[in-house]
């Protein structure tokens, strides 16, 4: 069981990130780092100890211009739990952008904080924020990316398969879980499928950066329309809602173009019998999942979301310990 001293060393001589906004920001032994410590953290808490305390007063701001269950609930207990603390920051009480400038932002909370987390709207007010901190910026979710996400997905995959090469199917929309899933599951050597209707594929520039990590890791990326063909004897079936958050004005149009894409009984039935179903959640139950699916023997959404603790645990020790 690794220890948080050896994963230390190890990400110091891995070309660690300064910020993380993106998977692209990780390599593959870096990803490798993060998840073997989240599960070795994971134990020890589960056990009711600790492997990492911060030695030093150390605050996060965390910044959230969209609201968040999971995100804001793991990253303040995640910080509690290793003598951190972190300060909650919502769109109405800074009103990034309007009433101060992102870059001032920035400048302001590295006076006082030693890490800044921020879910926004627009992927480029994160690299402001990271060109201007003075501190390590982490990304809770943007348009584009949602690299927090992906590393609690690829740690419940080891936890059911291991680190063999597996075959994972995104079905529906290729948004910003979807991006940040594909990137390091890419990198990590699996064979992703990915079935979207037309005009909703992950994006191009996306894509060929997860082509570039397959090519070196041994892995694929293929876009699919049937969501019938990417399923067939996957290992992983993976779904996340049809109208993120930001896109409420598209909804009729997605309903419309989305309903073959439901995760439910019969299309899950083409997967390897042992297949696991993730979700990032919140669901939307009976659109893009149905309750037979979510609450079914093989959900894993559960312990998905539990490991979103453990991952940002382990991220936030190795990045700012
Ligand atoms: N999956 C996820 O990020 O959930 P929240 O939006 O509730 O944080
Ligand atoms: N794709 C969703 C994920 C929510 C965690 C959104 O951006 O709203």
């Amino acid at each position: 069981m690794m220890t948080y001293e050896q994963a230390k060393v190890r990400w110091q001589a891995s070309h660690p990130p300064r910020h993380y906004l993106s998977i692209s920001d990780l390599n593959r032994e870096t990803a490798q780092i993060v998840l073997s410590l989240a599960h070795a953290m994971k134990r020890a808490t589960q056990q009711g100890r600790e492997l990492f305390r911060f030695e030093r007063p150390t605050a996060v701001a965390l910044i959230f211009e969209k609201p968040s269950l999971r995100t804001r609930v793991t990253l303040e207990v995640g910080l509690y739990q290793m003598g951190a603390h972190g300060v909650y920051l919502t769109q109405s009480d800074i009103q990034m952008g309007t009433r101060e400038a992102v870059m001032d932002i920035a400048r302001n909370l590295g006076r006082w904080v030693q890490g800044i987390v921020a879910r926004v709207f627009l992927h480029t007010a994160l690299e402001e924020l990271a060109q201007f901190a003075p501190v390590p910026v982490v990304n809770a979710l943007s348009d584009r990316e949602h690299p927090c996400q992906a590393l609690a997905d690829l740690m419940t995959i080891q936890e059911r398969f291991g680190t063999a090469p597996c075959t994972l199917a995104w079905v529906g929309d290729g948004n910003n879980v979807c991006h940040s899933f594909t990137l390091l599951a890419a990198m990590l050597g699996h064979q992703v499928r990915i079935a979207t209707p037309e005009g909703y594929e992950p994006n191009a520039a996306v894509l060929q950066q997860a082509r570039a990590f397959a090519a070196e890791s041994g892995g694929s990326v293929t876009l699919l329309r049937d969501p019938h063909e990417a399923v067939a004897d996957a290992d992983v079936v993976y779904t996340d809602v049809w109208v993120s958050m930001g896109f409420e004005t598209e909804r009729e149009a997605r309903m419309r173009k989305f309903l073959p894409y439901q995760v439910n009984e019969s299309l899950l039935r083409l997967a390897k019998p042992d297949a696991i179903v993730l979700h990032c959640l919140p669901a939307r139950r009976g659109e893009e999942i149905t309750d037979a699916v979510l609450d079914g023997a093989q959900s894993a959404a559960w312990d998905q979301a539990e490991n979103r603790l453990h991952t940002q645990k382990a991220l936030l020790a190795l990045m700012l310990g």
